[in-house]
């Protein structure tokens, strides 16, 4: 009996060793044959030396030929269970490679030809100042000499909320607020949102944004005026552009001028120019002297101050500087014309 005993145990010691061995199904069908065929399996002949030992013997080594069995059987199966289930398959991933860029969005074309314009007045010692875009009358047209029935109201297209306050058709009443509050010397630009009731086309927006320039100090004088402006279309424009000065009309400015550059598109080369109509200028800006009756409106004395002031539109500057054909571009939010203008 302690023979057979002995003999399971080391069967056992074997099997675990082969097992420990096993690499593929092969080779597990192999040790199940070694211990498991019914022919010439070690189990097989486990359960015949059974019959040699004595009746009192059996039911112990009995049990334990059964469990080494169930553990045979068992181990096996599990094994072969490894190696029939499919592992998951790592990707190869290639760590060389470059990230995939997620789009992270920018600033707003418009805002950032804004910031590139604020930056060329900061240079030149402008603060920047700003108002309300709800207006009442007075701001908006009184104070800048436009009385209750003057034609020159007619230019704008003004949405008004009640009979007292509008939406801000300019920006040139942030010249108002700011001589109310502070007296000279006065050196501000104002940028912001105006409205007008237009409906949108090429040239046309019923919202865009302004750049309002003012200064007020003594001695300020035409040449001045055209200096600084010169200087700062220069520098947005590059060198190489041509700029005049044309006589116009504005209330709040005595004398005014409209201020004209050298067609960016056909650079005065074309008679059928679509913008600008062939006669090689574009339109860029209003300026003038500040009127003295607007200086008096705000209780400066025209006697000692004079002033200068400007206005342009921010996105027909745009569309000149970077030629883009129509205004409502900026404002379809088609991405692929946003991203050509974001930030690298
Ligand atoms: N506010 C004028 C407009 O919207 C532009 C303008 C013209 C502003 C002359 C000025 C100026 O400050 O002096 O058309």
């Amino acid at each position: 009996m302690k023979e057979l005993k002995d003999k399971i145990e080391e069967h056992k010691r074997n099997f675990d060793r082969a097992i420990a061995q096993v690499k593929d199904e092969n080779a597990i069908q192999k040790v199940r044959n070694l211990y498991l065929s019914r022919k010439r399996g070690y189990l097989r002949f486990l359960f015949e030396d059974l019959k040699t030992l004595k009746p009192e013997e059996k039911p112990e080594v009995g049990q334990m030929v059964n469990d080494f069995r169930n553990y045979v059987q068992d181990k096996l199966q599990s094994l072969k269970e490894e190696f029939t289930t499919p592992r998951p398959v790592l990707k190869k991933v290639d760590l060389t490679l470059p990230g995939k860029k997620r789009y992270w969005g920018s600033p707003h074309p418009i805002l950032l030809f804004q910031q590139e314009i604020e930056n060329i007045f900061l240079r030149m010692g402008f603060s920047i100042a700003e108002g309300p875009e709800i207006e009442t009358d007075y701001y908006n047209f009184e104070a800048l000499n436009f009385p209750p029935h003057h034609p020159a109201r007619d230019d704008w297209d003004t949405l008004y909320i009640t009979d007292d306050l509008l939406l801000r058709t300019h920006t040139s009443p942030v010249q108002i607020r700011v001589m109310e509050k502070k007296k000279p010397p006065i050196m501000i630009i104002n940028p912001g949102k105006v409205y007008r009731k237009e409906d949108p086309d090429p040239t046309h927006l019923p919202m865009f944004y302004q750049v309002e320039g003012l200064v007020v100090d003594i001695g300020i004088t035409l040449a001045h005026l055209k200096g600084t402006l010169e200087y700062f279309l220069k520098t947005l424009f590059h060198e190489k552009i041509k700029i005049r000065f044309r006589p116009s009309f504005f209330p709040f400015t005595e004398p005014s001028a409209e201020v004209d550059i050298g067609c960016t598109v056909c650079q005065g080369k074309s008679k059928e120019c679509r913008v600008c109509g062939g006669s090689g200028w574009i339109e860029i800006l209003g300026s003038g002297m500040v009127d003295p009756q607007v200086l008096k409106n705000v209780n400066i004395d025209p006697e000692k101050y004079s002033g200068f002031a400007f206005g342009l539109g921010v996105e027909r500057t745009a569309m000149f500087a970077f030629q883009i054909p129509d205004m409502r571009y900026f404002y379809e939010n088609d991405l692929r014309f946003i991203r050509e203008f974001s930030l690298k």
